[in-house]
Parts: C-alpha cells; structure tokens; sequence
C-alpha cells in the first residue's frame, strides 16, 4: 500500500463537472437517463422525487447515489415544523431512500452518517437539524471530489505510457459527486501520457458505456473507441489491452467486489490473458460488515430492461429476461484496489484492515 494521506481539502482544486447541485428549489440532478441525445436537469423538491431518481437510474453509480440520498434527507427534514415529529420523518425518509437500490452500498454508509449527525443536532429543533444536514450534505459532496482526485493520483502510476485501457459501465463524474473513480483514475493518468486509448464497454442492458462513459471521455478530449461486451475476449486475446480499471459497489471484508454485471466475466479473460485488472473505489464502498462476495445482495431489475431497447421490443412477446444488476469478481482477480489512502494488494483482508487504520 502506497503511503496512507488523509482526504483533506487543499483549496485549490480546479471545479469539477457534478451531476447534482444543491440550487434553485433543492437538490438539481442531471437526469442521465436522457444522456447523450439531452442535457435535462431536474429539480428534486420532496425525498420521494430523489428515491424515484435513483430507482430509474436518472442518479446512478454508488458515490452519487450516497450524496443524492444525503440532500434527500434534507428535503425531507425541511418541511418539519412540529419537533416532536422530526424523528419519525427521518426514520420515515431515511428507510424510504435506503430501499431504492441493494448492492451500492455508499448509499447505507451515507444514511447512516446522516443519522449521526441527526442524532448530534435534533435536539435544536427542526430548523437547526435541517442547516446541520445541509452543512454536512455539502461537505460529503465535497469530499467526494477530494477523495476521487486522491485515487486518480495513486491510480495513475499503475499505467505505463500510452496504455491501453479498457472500463465496463460508467465509473466518472456522472456516477459520483465528480471526478470519477474508475474514470478519475483514466483522466489522471491520460494528463501523464500514461493512457493512449480507452476502451468503453458498451454495457448491456442500460448503456452505461454507450451512453454515459463515452459521453465524459468526449468531453474530456480522451481518445475512445466504444466496443460491444462481448467484444472484451476478442480484444484481450490480440493484446490491444494493456490494463483494466473498473469501479465497484460495494467490496467485502476479503476483496471480493460487485459491480455492474459483466465485470466478472471482463475479470476473468484478463486472468487468463495477464492483464491487470483494477478495482477503484474510495473507502465509504467497502462494507467491512459483509464478509464475502455471497453475502452481498445482488440487486434484480426488470425483464423488460433486457427485452426493450429504447421502449422496442427486441425480443418475442412475453419474453421473461433474468436482469442481474452486478456480478461479484473474486478478489483472487483483482490485482489491486486502488482507493484514496493508497493501492491496496492482496492479502485484502490485511490490506483494507490497515487502510481503516486497525493496528
Ligand atoms: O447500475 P449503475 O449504473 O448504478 O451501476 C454503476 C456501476 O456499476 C459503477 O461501476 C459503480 O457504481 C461505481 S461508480 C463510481
């Protein structure tokens, strides 16, 4: 493990693109659900527009999904008159936004610190809850950016120059509060010269690559080529790949990661074929509490995602599809996991151990 730093600010941080802001009636969310064709911002004024955001995907990737839930229990704190009825409301909307999506385990961490700081501050009545929640939305938003420019850095120097680097789904600015994880660490390494070209699985069912991925490296000037999923065996075996970097939703006690489906299968071609494959993600996706890759709930979405595309049907009539959301790469794959305290290497048991600070 690279030398442990804390994520504090430095203050001078150029500004980042964020999909969400906390502006105009509440919290602003980039609806990526309309991404590439439109640029849609949508306003979020209630707890249940922000549950439904992050159902539909139009707020997606396991950091945004925490800061998203984080103004969501502002929005429902601020409406509170009656001090007697705060604690119900926040048990009511922090349940609500916790049920919206299984496997992102940041969004948990988040309701959880957000209970912290209701708990710490309840007591001064509703209005001072509401500031204490927004000040400390704001600064999780904050952090965020700080945390993923950190794993950029350490990521960074795990390419060599002009490297060919292929993602799966989309791990960038859009799916966090900025910067990215996975895409973070392409875009620092791409400032080096370390990177010559991504390689952008498309990501079946939704698109994430397509769509989203595809749509940030454009914006960013990093030279891409989009490639269908099961192009990644194709690729490997000819050796146009020269490393693998991906983010997660949530990574157990022992290494093991889930992320969005078909990381897996990317794992285990690059095993075959002796190609690194990453895992970058900050601390606040690693569930200590979950021990193994079984344990961790896989989420289920709907047939009709796999049987429509766009809303055509694609496949026959009454088509029952089965929609896993992620897969759970063995850490015996992972030949890192790079997180804002340093590169962590197997064993991961030890090396998250000491990257929490356990002695
Ligand atoms: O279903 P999604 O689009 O929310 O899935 C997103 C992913 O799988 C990402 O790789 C993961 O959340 C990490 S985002 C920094």
């Amino acid at each position: 493990m690279t030398e442990p730093q804390p994520a504090a600010a430095t203050g001078t941080e150029p500004e980042t693109f964020s999909p969400m802001r906390w502006e105009g009636p509440g919290l602003r969310l980039l609806d990526q659900t309309r991404l590439p064709l439109e640029e849609v911002w949508m306003d979020c004024e209630i707890p249940e527009q922000v549950a439904d955001a992050i159902r539909r995907l139009a707020v997606r990737g396991a950091p945004a999904i925490g800061v998203a839930a984080a103004y969501g229990l502002v929005l429902g704190i601020r409406t509170v008159r009656d001090p007697e009825r705060l604690a119900g409301r926040f048990d009511e909307v922090s349940e609500l936004l916790g049920s919206t999506r299984p496997t992102a385990v940041n969004l948990r961490w988040a309701l959880e610190r957000g209970r912290q700081v209701f708990l710490a501050s309840a007591a001064d009545g509703p209005e001072a809850t509401t500031a204490a929640l927004l000040a400390w939305a704001r600064e999780l938003h904050a952090d965020d950016v700080r945390i993923n420019r950190r794993m950029g850095a350490h990521g960074a120097a795990l390419f060599a120059a002009g490297s060919r680097v292929l993602t799966h789904c989309n791990a960038g600015a859009l799916a966090t509060a900025g910067y990215g994880t996975a895409l973070g660490v392409i875009q620092s390494a791409w400032e080096q010269g370390r990177v010559g070209q991504v390689w952008v699985d498309e990501t079946r069912p939704l698109l994430q690559g397509a769509r989203l991925t595809a749509w940030e490296l454009k914006r960013l000037g990093i030279p891409f080529r989009l490639v269908t999923d099961n192009s990644a065996g194709a690729l490997l075996s000819q050796g146009l790949v020269d490393g693998i970097v991906v983010g997660a939703d949530r990574i157990a006690a022992n290494g093991d990661t889930a992320n969005k489906i078909g990381t897996y299968t990317v794992a285990v071609l690059a095993h075959r074929h002796k190609v690194p494959f990453y895992v970058a993600a900050p601390l606040s996706t690693i569930d200590r509490a979950t021990p193994n890759g079984a344990a961790i709930p896989i989420e289920e979405r709907k047939s009709l995602e796999v049987t429509e595309v766009f809303g055509t049907r694609v496949a026959p009539e009454d088509t029952q599809a089965l929609n896993f959301a992620f897969d759970v790469t063995p850490a015996e794959l992972i030949t890192a996991i790079i997180t804002e305290v340093g590169v962590l290497r197997a064993p991961y048991e030890r090396s998250i151990a000491a990257a929490f600070g356990d002695s």
